[in-house]
C-alpha cells in the first residue's frame, strides 16, 4: 500500500557507494531526522554521507499524517504526570523550536504548507476530563490554547483543546528539499544500502553488504536503534497505525482544523488540498506491532467510521506505518552508550515526530557541533521518571514473557503440511521442531525462518501489509524475507 504521500512521480537518484571513504558524519537513515541532521551539519561545512536502506521516507516519513503541532493529542498532561514542570517546559520549548526551525526552512524554500487550528476533541463525558486535562497542561506550558465545544466536526463533539495557528505538510515535498539542499552543501545521499553494523567509536566503522566506510560521529536516524547497546529497543514500545485518503461527494468539504480524539479508538483527521481538490485523511486504530488479530481489519474499522460521519465519494489511498513510544515517555536524543560521545542517536517521537525529530535533530547537530541548548540539557538531565522505569521494567518483563510464551507455543504450532497458503495469506509451523513462516503473496510461496533476526521473536502475519511483524520489538520483514524496518539488520534466512 502506497501513501499518499509516496505517490509521486519525481524519483530520487542515488549517489554511489565508495568503499573506504571517510566523512566527518555518517547519518543512518532518511527520514525526517536523517535529513534535517545531515543538512544542518553540511550546512556547517561538514563531510556528510546518508546512508538509507530503502528510499527517503520510505518507512515513518512517508507515512505519517504530517501535522506539524505543539498540541499533540494529551501528551502534555501524560508527561506532566511523570515530570516537573521544568521538564515539561523543555520539552515544549525544544518542540517549539523545531517547529519553528520547520517552518521557517519551508517558507525559505517555497515549500508549500498550511497553517491550521489543532484540536484535541471528546466526545464522551469521560473524555471531556482528558480533554481539561490537556488544557491544564497546556496552559501551564505557556500554550495560548482555548476550550471549545464547537471543534466544527460534523458530528457531536463534548469538549475540545484548540490551539490556533499550528501546520500540516506533506512529509515528500519536504524531504525531497531537504535531500536537494544537503546536496547542494556536498553531502551525499545513498539509497537502497543497509547498515548492517557500526563498529569503533571516533572514528567509527560503518559496515554494509557492499563494504564499508568510517566517520568521525555516526548518527543512527534509524526509527528504533540498530544497535543493542543500551537496551533501547526494549525501552520502545513500537506502535502500528492505519490511514487512509479521502474524496468527498459534491461540494463536502474536510473540516477546518486537525483534530485527535482521546477516546479509543483513536480517530485523526486532517485536509490536503492540492492539485484542485482537497481530501479529507483520516487515521487511527494504533496497536503494538505483531498483535493484532487482523491489521486488514483495523484499516476496515478506519474507513467504515469515516464513511459512517462523512460523504466519502472514493478513497484513493490507504497505507499504515509505525511509531515508538518510549517507556517514559520522553523522546530519546543525543549520545549513543558506549560510543565514546561520538555515536548519536533520536527516536521514541510517539507520533509527534514532524516536530521531534527537528528537535532531536538541532539537539544532535549541537552535539556535534559544539552548541548549547538549555531545553535540551533539561531533557538529557532527567532521571528516568519512577513511572517511566518501572513502565520499562514490566516492558521487559512483558517482552521476556512473551518470548518465553512465544517459544511455548511452539509446541501447539501444527506441523507443517506443505499446503500452499492462499493468496496474502501466511502461516506459522513446525518443521523439524523449528518454526517455519510461509506465505503466497502475488502468486509466489516463500517459506522461511519464522524467528526474527533480532533477539528470536516468533513472526506474526500482518494480513494487511502481507509482511512478517515481530510482536517482541516492532521489527518487520517483507514476505519473502528482507527486513522492512526495526532493530533488525539481517533478513530472514530461507526455512531449513
Ligand atoms: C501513522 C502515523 C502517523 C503519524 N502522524 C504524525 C503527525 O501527524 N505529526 C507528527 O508530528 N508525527 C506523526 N507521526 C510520527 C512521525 O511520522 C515520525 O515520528 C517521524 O516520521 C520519524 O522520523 P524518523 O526520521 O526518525 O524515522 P523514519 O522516517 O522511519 O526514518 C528512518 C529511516 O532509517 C532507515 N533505516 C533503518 N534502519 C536502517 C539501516 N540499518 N541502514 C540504513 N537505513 C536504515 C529507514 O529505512 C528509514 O527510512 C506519525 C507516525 C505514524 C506511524
Ligand atoms: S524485533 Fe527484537 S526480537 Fe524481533
Amino acid at each position: 500500500m502506497t501513501s499518499l504521500w509516496l505517490d509521486r512521480t519525481d524519483t530520487f537518484t542515488s549517489d554511489p557507494f565508495t568503499p573506504g571513504e571517510s566523512f566527518d558524519t555518517v547519518v543512518v537513515g532518511a527520514g525526517l531526522t536523517g535529513l534535517t541532521t545531515a543538512l544542518l551539519l553540511a550546512r556547517s561545512g561538514q563531510d556528510v554521507l546518508v546512508l538509507e536502506a530503502r528510499g527517503l521516507g520510505a518507512v515513518a516519513t512517508g507515512n505519517t499524517t504530517a501535522k506539524v503541532t505543539l498540541l499533540q493529542g494529551t501528551v502534555l498532561s501524560a508527561l506532566r504526570q511523570q515530570y516537573p514542570q521544568k521538564v515539561v517546559d523543555a520539552y515544549v520549548s525544544g518542540n517549539r523550536e523545531g517547529q519553528a526551525w520547520l517552518l521557517r526552512y519551508l517558507e525559505q524554500r517555497g515549500v508549500p504548507f498550511q497553517l491550521r487550528d489543532a484540536y484535541t476533541y471528546a466526545t464522551t463525558t469521560q473524555g471531556t476530563e482528558a480533554v481539561r486535562a490537556e488544557l491544564v497542561a497546556a496552559l501551564s506550558a505557556d500554550l495560548e490554547v482555548d476550550y471549545v465545544r464547537d471543534a466544527g466536526l460534523p458530528f457531536p463533539v463534548r469538549g475540545a483543546v484548540r490551539l490556533r495557528g499550528q501546520a500540516q505538510i506533506n512529509p515528500m515535498d519536504v524531504l525531497t528539499s531537504l535531500a536537494e539542499d544537503v546536496r547542494s552543501h556536498g553531502g551525499r545521499i545513498v539509497t537502497g544500502v543497509r547498515v548492517r553494523n557500526v563498529t569503533g567509536a571516533g572514528p567509527s566503522t560503518i559496515h554494509v553488504d557492499r563494504g564499508s566506510v568510517q566517520a568521525d560521529s555516526v548518527v543512527l536516524a534509524t526509527g528504533s536503534p540498530i544497535l543493542n547497546r543500551g537496551l533501547y529497543f526494549a525501552k520502545l514500545k513500537p506502535n502500528r497505525s492505519y490511514a487512509a485518503a479521502l474524496e468527498l461527494t459534491g461540494d463536502a468539504t474536510p473540516p477546518e482544523g486537525m483534530y485527535l480524539s482521546v477516546e479509543q479508538p483513536v480517530r485523526s483527521l486532517r485536509d490536503y488540498p492540492a492539485d484542485g481538490r482537497n481530501l479529507l485523511l483520516v487515521g487511527g486504530n494504533g496497536h503494538p506491532v505483531g498483535k493484532a488479530h487482523s491489521e486488514q481489519a483495523h484499516l476496515e474499522d478506519v474507513l467504515s467510521w469515516a464513511r459512517q460521519h462523512f460523504p466519502v465519494a472514493a478513497v484513493t489511498h490507504t497505507w499504515s506505518a509505525q511509531d515508538y513510544q518510549a517507556t517514559n515517555l520522553m523522546p530519546f536524543f543525543g549520545k549513543f552508550p558506549r560510543g565514546r560521545g561520538r555515536i548519536f542517536f533520536a527516536t521514541g517521537y510517539n507520533k509527534w515526530g514532524m516536530t521531534n525529530a527537528v528537535a532531536a535533530s538541532l539537539g544532535i547537530a549541537a552535539d556535534i557541533l559544539g552548541g548549547h541548548l538549555p531545553w535540551a540539557n533539561t531533557i538529557h538531565r532527567r532521571v528516568t521518571s519512577p513511572p517511566g522505569a518501572a513502565s520499562a521494567v514490566t516492558l521487559n518483563a512483558g517482552v521476556a514473557a512473551t518470548l518465553a510464551k512465544d517459544w511455548g507455543r511452539l509446541k501447539k504450532l501444527p506441523p507443517a503440511d506443505g499446503a500452499v497458503p492462499a493468496e496474502g495469506t501466511g502461516t506459522v509451523a513446525l518443521r523439524d521442531r523449528k518454526p517455519v513462516a510461509t506465505s503466497t503473496v502475488n502468486g509466489t510461496t516463500c517459506s522461511l525462518s519464522a524467528v526474527c533476526t533480532h533477539l528470536g521473536g516468533i513472526l506474526h502475519w500482518n494480513d494487511n501489509e502481507k509482511s512478517w511483524d515481530c510482536p517482541l520489538h516492532g521489527s518487520r520483514f517483507s514476505s519473502d524475507g528482507q527486513v522492512l524496518e526495526g532493530p533488525a539488520t539481517r533478513d530472514l534466512p530461507p526455512a531449513g
